[in-house]
């Protein structure tokens, strides 16, 4: 080559990594962008029997325009995929993948962001070293099956880890997941939260890795827990607890610091937020629930943040699925009635 060739051939190779540069940029919102798109949401069919028989799904194709409609952007889908696994291979299903492309699709076909949650997060809880091959294997098969989806579909490295699986082994667990990930998504926006079931006060033991900021930090808030979790028997202690309020001025205001403190922790560490649960559990008080909700809804937004809503069907519902309608209180706690 000689080196007028030489001139050319470097020009061109500078304007091809411009122009490649340039189409990644284009498709690749940052997290912080992401977020914007991801606004109001809701958790969706983790506790639906369409996963083991989709003529027996309660939650049915309708419902993803029902949401959309609803003026929700986003759904947090559930999934407790280790279930359906094969104990040897650990292949998944292939009837349960074609359910969790159905619902992609779905979603997508509403202009949903779409985040696909694991959930098995109770096992690791446990017996983190044994489910540690299932969680690399949901990856390992979840990420380049979906790695040509569009910038909507995001993933969930796991929902709460928690008990044994503390900060020191889940900074390794998740670091491992991430990896696996990147082999086939190394742009899509992926979302971790800090140990102990995603708790704010664990956010400084989160150490997200410096070179990629392709990430969204995750937090869920349900305190005080013996008013969001009152009756709930799969709480230690708050079986039996009833009749408990909330709204004074001081209770507002705890919430709103220790979301301060969050946004504190998200400023400082550059890391957009998803409030990825909340809520209050359906033995409470309709109006202190509903208060409850709208305050938490609306103190992450005037952060900033993007929230899925704990969740459509099921316990703490904001559809009644059985007569086809909204929980009226719930959902306009969470999509004020001017707004949608
Ligand atoms: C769990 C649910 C539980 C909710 C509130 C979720 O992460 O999957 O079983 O109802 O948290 O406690």
């Amino acid at each position: 080559m000689n080196s007028l060739q030489k001139v050319f051939s470097s020009i061109f190779i500078v304007a091809f990594l411009l122009l490649t540069y340039n189409l990644s940029a284009q498709d690749t919102p940052t997290p912080f962008e992401q977020i914007k798109r991801m606004g109001r949401g809701v958790n969706i069919i983790g506790y639906d029997p369409l996963w083991r028989d989709f003529d027996n799904a309660r939650f049915k194709e309708k419902h993803f325009k029902i949401i959309k409609d609803g003026g929700f952007q986003t759904v947090r889908i559930n999934l407790h995929a280790f279930h359906h696994m094969n104990e040897e291979t650990l292949k998944l299903d292939e009837t349960w993948l074609s359910t969790l492309d159905w619902a992609i699709e779905k979603s997508l076909e509403q202009n949903l962001m779409v985040i696909l949650d694991l959930h098995n997060f109770n096992e690791f809880g446990v017996d983190p070293e044994t489910h540690k091959p299932k969680l690399m294997e949901f990856w390992r098969q979840i990420a380049p099956r979906y790695k040509d989806k569009p910038s909507n579909v995001i993933f969930e490295i796991l929902n709460e880890p928690n008990r044994k699986l503390d900060a020191e082994l889940w900074d390794q667990y998740y670091k491992e997941a991430l990896e696996i990930i990147r082999e086939t998504n190394p742009i899509r926006t992926v979302i971790i939260g800090p140990p102990f079931w995603n708790n704010i006060n664990n956010l400084n033991e989160l150490n997200l890795p410096e070179d990629d900021h392709n990430i969204i930090a995750t937090i869920h808030y349900y305190l005080p827990m013996e008013f969001t979790h009152q009756g709930a028997p799969w709480v230690e202690g708050m079986k039996d607890k009833s009749g408990i309020s909330w709204g004074t001025d001081e209770e507002k205001q705890r919430v709103i610091e220790d979301f301060a403190m969050v946004q504190k922790w998200s400023e400082e560490n550059n890391r957009p937020i998803l409030l990825g649960e909340f809520g209050a559990y359906d033995k409470g008080e309709t109006k202190y629930r509903t208060a409850y909700t709208s305050h938490v809804a609306r103190t992450a937004e005037s952060f900033g943040w993007a929230w899925t809503y704990w969740q459509f069907d099921s316990d703490f519902i904001v559809y009644d699925i059985n007569n086809d309608e909204w929980n009226l209180p719930i959902w306009r706690a969470l999509i004020p009635k001017n707004e949608n």
